[in-house]
């Protein structure tokens, strides 16, 4: 079975993944592997329409793995996605509040992603509000994150 991580940007979704399996596999690692450039590159290049196609393409596939998957944030952006994601039973949502994850976002030194670069923080605040209640659709699980540790979160996600 699939067991999805779901969450804003900065959720701390590759880390949780990484300590509930040493092979887990990431979704935007992938998809730097497969578009041969950063997303960054690939959105400025080809446009964000483009890479949530193969976004989509890849979520297809990896729903198929038996194995912990830590998704992009803009997953639940496409209906599609979402329909195939309601289909998956171990959807784990890690929520947290935006300004949390926008300190979060804005202390991460090698800051790569293109929507954190080139949008304002009152366009992330909306895209945040817009996206949370499609995390909360499709997640089996919600845990919210703020002042946990990530081995905490392990723990209630190994205990559930
Ligand atoms: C995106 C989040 C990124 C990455 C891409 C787009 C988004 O993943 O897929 O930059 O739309 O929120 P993380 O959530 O792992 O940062």
């Amino acid at each position: 079975m699939a067991k999805l991580l779901l969450g804003f940007m900065g959720s701390g979704k590759t880390t949780i993944a990484q300590l509930l399996d040493d092979n887990f596999l990431d979704m935007d690692h992938i998809l730097v592997e497969r578009l041969r450039m950063p997303i960054s590159q690939y959105f400025s290049e080809k446009g964000e329409a483009a890479f949530r196609q193969v976004e989509s393409q890849l979520l297809e596939e990896l729903l198929k793995e038996d194995a912990v998957i830590s998704t992009g944030g803009g997953i639940v952006m496409a209906e599609a996605n979402r329909k195939l994601l309601t289909k998956n039973a171990c959807n784990i949502y890690l929520q947290a509040d935006f300004e949390s994850l926008y300190e979060r976002l804005a202390a991460d030194q090698k800051q790569e992603r293109p929507l954190f670069l080139s949008q304002t923080k009152e366009d992330l605040r909306q895209l945040y509000d817009y996206r949370c209640p499609f995390y909360e659709e499709v997640a089996s699980q919600i845990i919210p994150v703020a002042g946990k540790s990530p081995e905490e979160i392990v723990e209630i996600i190994r205990c559930s």
